[in-house]
C-alpha cells in the first residue's frame, strides 16, 4: 500500500469506528479485530470508539449525523474507520448524504486516494496481466464537482419538469488535488501521472482543470504528465493498465474510474480507500457499498476493509503494522482463503487473518 501523509506518527491512536449499514457492519468489526491483533504486541496503544450512525438510527430517531459529531471527530480522533452506508428502506439515501458526504465535505477531506494493486495474478479478468502491470493510484477530488448538491427542480412532477445539478469547481479545489497527485508521484519517484477530464464537452468546469493542470505541471518536470479524456482513460485502463502510475480526476469521474480499476485487480471486495486531509483527522473505508444483496449472509469479503485499515495505519505512521495487514491479505489470497466473490468458500476469514497478524507481529 502506498504511503499516505502522516497524521502524527505518535505512539497512541484514537479511532472512531462507523460500521454503517449492511455489510459495513460485517467487514468493519473484522478489520478492527485484525488491527488489534497486528498492534497488540507492539506497544501500540490504540483505542476504538464505535458510533451507530446509519439507517437503523436514522429510521428510529431521525438522526443521521448527530449535532457536534464533526467537531468531536476533528478534535478528539486521529482517524475514522468507516464501513458503508445505504439501505433500501431509505430510498432517498439522505442519511448517507448527511453522514458520508457530510464527513467528506465538512472535514474537508479533499483527497480521495483509491489505490489499485493486483495482489495475486489469479484475480485479474485481463489476459496475461501480472502484478507488475496493475499498480496505480487514483486521486479523486472529494469535496466539489457534481456532488455538492447545488441544483433544483422546476415544475417537478409535471411533463415540463426541469432538473438541474451544478458542477462546482473552484480554482483552489482543483489546484490542491492536482498538486497532491504530483507531490505523491514525485515523493515515490513515480514517473507517470495522468490528469483526466472531459474538457472537450464540459467547456467551463473542465477548462479550469486544463488551465490549472498546465500551470502546475511546469513545477514538476521530473514527472511525466499527460492528459486523457475520461472516456479514453476508461478504454486505456482496460487495454493496458501498465501505462498508469497516478491518475487525478474530478469527484464523479473518480468514483466511476476507481470501480473500474478495482475490478482489474479482483473487484470491489478488495478495494480500499482513504478520504484524507493531510495532517487532519481522515477517514478510511472500503470502496464498496453496503451490498444489500449479500448483507446478513456472512459472505462479505472483509479484505477491502482490512486494506483500508492498512492505509489508516500508514497514515498514522505505523508502517510495520500497515505492512503486516497488507501481508495478511496477500497470504490469504496466495493460499486461496477467500470469500465467494473471489471464488472461495470461506464464509468468514477473520480468525485466519487474526491468527496471521498475531503470529507475525
Ligand atoms: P455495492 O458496492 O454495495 O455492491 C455492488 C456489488 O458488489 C454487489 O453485487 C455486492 O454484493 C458486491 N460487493 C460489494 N462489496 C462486496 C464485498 N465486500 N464482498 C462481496 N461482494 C461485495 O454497490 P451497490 O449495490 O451499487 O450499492 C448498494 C448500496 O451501497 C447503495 O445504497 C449505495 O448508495 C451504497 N454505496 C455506499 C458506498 C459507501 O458507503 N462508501 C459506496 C458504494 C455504494
Ligand atoms: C463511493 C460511493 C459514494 C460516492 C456514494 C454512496 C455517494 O459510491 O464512496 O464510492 O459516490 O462517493
Ligand atoms: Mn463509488
Amino acid at each position: 500500500m502506498p504511503n499516505i501523509p502522516l497524521r502524527s506518527g505518535g505512539p497512541n491512536a484514537r479511532i472512531a469506528v462507523i460500521p454503517g449499514d449492511g455489510i459495513g457492519k460485517e467487514v468493519t468489526p473484522a478489520a478492527v479485530a485484525v488491527i488489534r491483533a497486528a498492534t497488540a504486541k507492539r506497544n501500540r496503544p490504540i483505542e476504538f470508539i464505535e458510533f451507530d450512525w446509519g439507517a437503523d438510527r436514522y429510521l428510529r430517531e431521525g438522526v443521521s449525523l448527530p449535532d457536534g459529531a464533526l467537531e468531536m471527530l476533528r478534535d478528539e480522533f486521529d482517524a475514522i474507520l468507516f464501513g458503508a452506508l445505504g439501505d433500501p428502506r431509505v430510498p432517498s439515501n439522505q442519511h448517507a448524504a448527511d453522514i458520508l458526504l457530510g464527513l467528506r465535505f465538512k472535514l474537508d477531506l479533499y483527497v480521495n486516494a483509491r489505490p489499485t494493486e493486483l495482489l495475486h495474478e489469479r484475480f485479474t479478468p485481463l489476459r496475461d496481466r501480472t502484478p507488475k502491470d496493475i499498480n496505480l493510484m487514483v486521486f479523486r477530488e472529494n469535496t466539489e464537482g457534481l456532488y455538492v448538491g447545488v441544483g433544483g427542480f422546476f415544475k417537478k412532477g409535471t411533463a415540463d419538469e426541469i432538473a438541474v445539478q451544478e458542477d462546482v469547481n473552484s480554482r483552489k479545489g482543483v489546484e490542491r488535488i492536482i498538486r497532491h497527485a504530483f507531490d505523491y508521484a514525485r515523493a515515490r519517484k513515480l514517473k507517470r501521472l495522468c490528469m483526466s477530464d472531459k474538457s472537450n464537452a464540459m467547456t467551463f468546469a473542465h477548462d479550469l482543470w486544463q488551465r490549472v493542470f498546465k500551470t502546475v505541471r511546469t513545477e514538476y518536470p521530473d514527472v511525466d504528465s499527460r492528459h486523457l479524456y475520461i472516456d479514453t482513460l476508461a478504454m486505456e485502463l482496460v487495454r493496458d493498465p501498465s501505462q498508469f502510475d497516478v491518475i487525478v480526476t474530478c469527484n464523479l469521474f473518480g468514483d466511476i474510474i476507481s470501480d473500474l480499476a478495482a475490478q482489474l485487480a479482483g473487484g470491489l471486495g478488495l478495494a480500499p480507500s482513504g478520504n484524507i486531509h493531510p495532517g487532519k483527522t481522515s477517514l478510511f473505508e472500503p470502496v464498496h457499498g453496503s451490498a444489500p444483496n449479500i448483507a446478513g449472509k456472512g459472505i462479505a469479503n472483509p479484505f477491502g476493509s482490512v486494506l483500508a485499515s492498512s492505509m489508516l495505519l500508514e497514515f498514522l505512521g505505523w508502517h510495520e503494522e500497515a505492512t503486516l495487514l497488507k501481508q495478511s491479505i496477500k497470504s490469504a489470497l496466495a493460499e486461496n482463503i477467500t470469500t465467494p466473490d473471489l471464488g472461495g468458500s470461506k464464509p468468514t476469514l477473520v480468525s485466519w487473518l487474526v491468527n496471521y497478524a498475531s503470529k507475525n507481529s
